[in-house]
């Protein structure tokens, strides 16, 4: 059988994403109650980062521990992919060392031509096209808070970079509305704009109470991501009308929830208030980071294992 990568959350066969969300809720579970999982045992995981991190990297280093196996963090100067060696080449000798690669870089094709060239798969641990394996565990924190997402009004707020285009994915696959409301000139690729409007998944605006009007759940990010620190002030400029702040919130339901990937610049696009505030699930998310992983992780080395969790979609 060929093997399969997580690249993005496109490419997931029908059922795939329920299973994983699934395994991901059944491994969170069980290991809080002390149970072991001992699926990847004597495995090892390399995970190239070409940018920094928190969330990504202590998560899937400790779920690979929790999962029995092994991982090796490669910094930006360690290995140079694509400057010191080819990416052909770097594919090509993990592939005879290591039985996962996750990667964490700029260009996405960096990351398609990794999993292209390798013979184990290959996890995006966020490009600057997409970054899905955020948007696996912020599905699995939503799940815990609503009982079908299909029935979601969702609004994204912000810069149309890698995670807003990953949520236009993730509209595409769980069918919520979504609302994207960024300044002009920030818009998602127009790939994804065109995905968005022909597959009638929400709308896009310049107008953030349009897009938080009556939302369930109201998601944000940086306004300048990384790799883009040279702009900042020009972003802090264009972004000063989309900041989550408990002004925008009173125009979303009352119970709605507040999401944001994480790190927060707080002060710009979001406020102490409503980020420390009771509708927060920002660390519901970044610990589900850990769960949702471990899921992507089994399902890539153990296939079989995924099987067992494909059932009715809860979605109708
Ligand atoms: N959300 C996220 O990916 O966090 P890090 O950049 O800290 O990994
Ligand atoms: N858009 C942000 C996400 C960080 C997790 C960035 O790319 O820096």
């Amino acid at each position: 059988m060929n093997k399969r990568d997580f690249l993005d959350l496109s490419s997931l066969r029908v059922g795939e994403l329920e299973a994983l969300l699934r395994l991901a809720d059944r491994l969170k579970i069980e290991t809080k109650a002390g149970v072991e999982h001992p699926y990847l045992r004597g495995k090892t995981l390399a995970m190239i980062f070409q940018k920094p991190s928190l969330r990504t990297r202590i998560t899937f280093e400790t779920g690979m521990a929790q999962l029995g196996g092994h991982a090796i963090y490669l910094a930006p100067q360690d290995i140079g992919i694509g400057e010191r060696e080819s990416v052909k080449d770097v594919a090509r000798n993990l592939s005879r060392w290591v039985d996962l690669i996750m990667i964490r870089t700029f260009s996405h094709s960096i990351c398609v031509e990794l999993a292209r060239e390798a013979n184990v798969p290959v996890i995006n641990g966020l490009t600057d096209l997409l970054h899905p394996c955020q948007l696996l565990a912020d599905l699995q924190t939503l799940r815990a808070h609503f009982d079908d997402l299909s029935r979601l009004k969702i609004a994204f707020v912000g810069d149309g970079f890698n995670l807003a285009q990953s949520w236009i994915e993730a509209a595409a696959l769980a069918r919520f509305e979504l609302r994207i409301a960024c300044p002009t000139g920030y818009e998602p690729d127009p790939g994804f704009v065109a995905r968005l409007q022909q597959e009638k998944l929400g709308i896009i605006t310049d107008d953030p109470f349009a897009a938080v009007k009556d939302a369930d759940v109201i998601y944000t990010d940086t306004w300048t991501s990384m790799g883009q620190e040279s702009e900042a002030g020009k972003r802090r400029r264009a972004f000063r009308n989309f900041q989550v702040n408990a002004a925008l919130l009173q125009h979303a339901q009352p119970q709605a929830l507040v999401m944001h990937c994480l790190p927060a610049h707080r002060g710009e696009e979001i406020t102490d208030e409503v980020i420390d505030g009771p509708r927060s699930v920002v660390l519901e998310q970044a610990e589900n980071r850990l769960h949702a992983q471990k899921a992507v992780m089994v399902w890539l080395s153990r296939p079989e294992v995924l099987q067992h969790h494909v059932g009715p979609s809860r979605q109708s």
